[in-house]
């Protein structure tokens, strides 16, 4: 066989090995979402139902401030648990049952929980016009003087998030994004991606960050 004859050859052969390999990558990511459904509708091991608490579309529960988890970045999702599971971000609740997931199981149920559509959320507490006011120019425009830059510049507009690696701000309850935004000033959760949030969140003063929160519970979640 001279070169050119072995180039079709092998052309052909990654050609076909292309054809019978893209059904199968297909129902491999469909069963990778389906093991993760179940996961979150009946738990796995001594780990409850994530629905139980983060509702059965995920949802969340802004009452109980369980974070939403429909739509997010799948990738943002499976840094999550594996930050739970390694500790760096410590929850009393979600720490033991990340632990107790193997890395596939992670993989599993955050492209569940990626792939299902963003739910709205209710019962969202309101913030007053001053709050409205200081949480805007710092979501919008931020503050350059303190080298805080815009929120959404990062978030997307709205806070709806940026795939794969900015979680969206938006469906979240203010007592949730409170608590992050002080976890980071206290050094409770890593900084991730680019190491630039824990940064933004020790600049912002305390009525700053209530304010945010209860602006951004106010956007209704597309
Ligand atoms: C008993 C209630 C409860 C159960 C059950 C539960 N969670 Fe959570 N989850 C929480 C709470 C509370 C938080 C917020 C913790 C914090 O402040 O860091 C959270 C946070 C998360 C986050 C981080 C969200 C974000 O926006 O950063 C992910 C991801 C998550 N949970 C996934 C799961 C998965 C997957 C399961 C099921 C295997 C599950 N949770 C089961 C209560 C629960
Ligand atoms: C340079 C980009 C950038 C900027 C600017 C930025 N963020 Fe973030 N933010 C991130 C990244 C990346 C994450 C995910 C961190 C992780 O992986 O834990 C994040 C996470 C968050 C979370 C946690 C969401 C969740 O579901 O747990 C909150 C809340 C948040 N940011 C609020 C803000 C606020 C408020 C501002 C403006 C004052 C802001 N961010 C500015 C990049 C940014």
């Amino acid at each position: 066989m001279n070169n050119h004859h072995r180039h079709i050859h092998i052309t052909a052969m990654v050609l076909g090995l292309g054809l019978t390999l893209s059904p199968w990558l297909t129902a491999q990511a469909s069963s990778a979402e389906s093991i993760g459904a179940q996961i979150a509708a009946k738990g796995i091991g001594s780990v409850p139902a994530c629905a139980t608490c983060h509702g059965m579309k995920g949802q969340g529960n802004p009452q109980a401030s369980f974070p939403r988890l429909a739509g997010m970045g799948a990738d943002y999702l499976a840094e999550q648990l594996t930050d739970y599971a390694a500790g760096t971000r410590n929850n009393p609740i979600m720490t033991p049952f990340a632990k107790q997931l193997t890395a596939a199981q992670i993989h599993d149920v955050a492209e569940y929980y990626a792939h299902l559509p963003t739910a709205k959320v209710s019962a969202l507490p309101t913030a007053t016009t001053a709050q409205e006011k200081m949480a805007k120019n710092l979501l919008v425009h931020g503050d350059w003087s303190r080298t805080i830059p815009s929120c959404f510049a990062c978030h997307g507009p709205n806070g709806v998030g940026v795939k794969p690696g900015f979680p969206a701000l938006v469906g979240q309850s203010a007592s949730y994004t409170e608590e992050q935004l002080n976890a980071w000033q206290q050094d409770h959760r890593p900084a991730g991606a680019g190491g630039l949030m824990a940064a933004v969140a020790k600049r912002l003063k305390p009525d700053e960050i209530t304010a945010i929160a209860s602006y951004l519970a106010k956007i209704p979640v597309q």
